[in-house]
């Protein structure tokens, strides 16, 4: 959009985050906070966005590393309004309109800025130099207060630790999101003060200055005061967080995805899922995780980073993570693949089995029991219970192949490099270690003995003695 520009931000510390992480790189719903009023500035496409940066920059820098933002540094942080300041550095000889707002509102929309905006160039009424975001709240403490004179016209926005006995009674708080003239902007940034509680350059003493000197200043207040909340403490992280969740469950309900619980329910908005897919309680995906249609996970599974086929069970208790599955795969309950697990279609994994950097074609199964690390395994193989891949040999991994529709007694140690060949057989409580031909049994077995009336010998020298 033309004339229209957007600084973020981002420099402070966020002390009462009471962490060594900066305040806007606390994940919400799977993402750094910042990144959310970045997409929604990226809906407006504002000719420029500034990030001013300063506490852990670099840090803040990297994880916005693929937006088209530029970054402007405010060495010590001296308040909004010298963060401001800063931001306009890289924005010199801009004229229009900008855009600021702060990296820990990660709730705003797209929409609403939209809103806002077309509110500040609405035509007929004298064009404003400022207008901000502001919100009416039942417990305004913390934010800073609006103040409107008789006309009802907004005159200034005191502070919370400003504020005299009547001010803090005071419900209508600023929202930290404004739109303001470049021109005045430039201008009226200079003017700030820092006579004030906490001696520090307030960027809403912006609205005073414009007051003061009869320049319009307008008020959009939103109905949504969630929408518009700064994050400043983890209370309302979690509040951030659940706010998201919900987004993303409603957003995938409405397109045909069952959610059983969604207060239960953990779901990334990176997260894409397939229509008639049932989501049961206590389940977690995250990251960049994609499931097919009509799947079931099950209570309490986790799956990140991973695909998941259509028409494919997790059940219960499975943990998930960078694997890739094909269609109608039934994994759990209790499995666990580990990165690099790559299941062809009609897999099946079942209870207490590890999958680690491995491949399982066409519906091979290994039901109970097992570690299966660095093996390439062909379609229709048949798993036992307990069989291991010994893939370490204290130094190095090695690989274990096995060939199609070969059968893995229970109880087998695969110790790797090795290869079982196609159709063959390993008995059960094997150990191989050398390579199995093609259409072979491989069996190691000490020899078994009975040795009938064992026990009642052992009892009978034991009264004697
Ligand atoms: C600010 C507003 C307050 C408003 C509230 C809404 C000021 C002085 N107060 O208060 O009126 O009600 O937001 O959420 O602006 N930052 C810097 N450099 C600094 C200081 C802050 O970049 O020197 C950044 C922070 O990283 C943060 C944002 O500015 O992203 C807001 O700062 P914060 O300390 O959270 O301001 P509030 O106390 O919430
Ligand atoms: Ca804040």
């Amino acid at each position: 959009m033309k004339n229209f520009a957007a600084i973020v931000l981002a420099a402070g510390k966020g002390t009462r985050m009471k962490s060594a992480l900066p305040k806007v790189l606390h994940p919400v719903a799977g993402a750094p906070m910042i990144d959310y009023p970045i997409s929604a500035l990226s809906s407006l496409a504002p000719e420029r966005v500034v990030v001013v940066v300063g506490y852990c920059r670099d840090e803040v820098q990297g994880a916005l590393a693929s937006r088209r933002v530029s970054f402007a540094v405010q060495a010590s942080q001296r308040g909004t309004g010298h963060a401001v300041l800063c931001g306009l550095n890289p924005l010199a000889g801009f004229k229009g309109d900008v855009l600021i707002l702060s990296g820990d509102v990660p709730l705003i929309t797209g929409a609403t800025l939209k809103a806002f905006l077309k509110f500040h160039r609405r035509r007929g009424a004298k064009r404003p130099v400022v207008s901000l975001i502001t919100m009416m709240l039942a417990n305004p403490s913390g934010y800073g207060r609006v103040v409107r004179n008789e006309d009802g016209a907004v005159v200034a926005v005191v502070e919370d630790k400003d504020c005299d006995v009547e001010q803090k009674k005071i419900n209508e708080v600023n929202s930290g999101i404004y739109l303001v003239d470049a021109d005045f902007l430039s201008a009226g940034i200079k003017k700030l003060g820092t006579k004030n509680a906490q001696g520090e350059y307030y960027l809403p003493d912006l609205i005073s200055i414009a007051a003061r000197s009869g320049h319009g200043v307008s008020a959009l207040t939103h109905l949504d005061p969630q929408e518009v909340m700064g994050i400043n403490n983890r209370v309302e992280l979690a509040t951030a967080n659940r706010v998201m969740r919900m987004r993303t469950l409603n957003r995938l309900m409405l397109s045909g995805v069952s959610v059983v619980d969604p207060e239960a329910t953990y779901i990334d908005s990176t997260v894409k899922i397939g229509m008639d897919t049932v989501i049961h309680p206590g389940v977690h995906i995250t990251g960049k995780t994609f499931i097919g249609s009509r799947c079931s996970i099950e209570a309490g599974a986790m799956i990140h980073d991973s695909i998941i086929g259509e028409a494919s069970t997790i059940k219960a208790y499975s943990v998930i993570e960078s694997t890739k599955a094909g269609k109608a795969v039934v994994i759990g309950p209790f499995a666990r693949l580990r990165p690099g697990a790559r299941l062809s279609e009609g897999v099946r994994i079942g209870n207490f089995v590890e999958v680690k950097k491995s491949v399982m074609g066409k519906g091979s199964k290994a039901n109970h029991l097992s570690y299966i690390g660095d093996a390439v395994i062909g379609s229709g193989v048949n798993i036992g219970a307990g069989t291991i891949t010994c893939n370490y040999d204290g130094v190095s991994k090695h690989l274990t192949r096995i060939g199609d529709r070969a059968f893995i007694g229970s109880d087998t140690q695969l110790v790797a490099p090795v290869k079982v060949g196609k159709g063959a057989y390993v008995g059960s409580g094997t150990t191989v270690t050398r390579n199995v031909p093609p259409g072979a049994l491989v069996i190691t077995r000490a020899d078994e003995r009975v040795i009938e009336g064992w026990a009642d010998k052992k009892m009978m020298k034991k009264s004697k003695g």
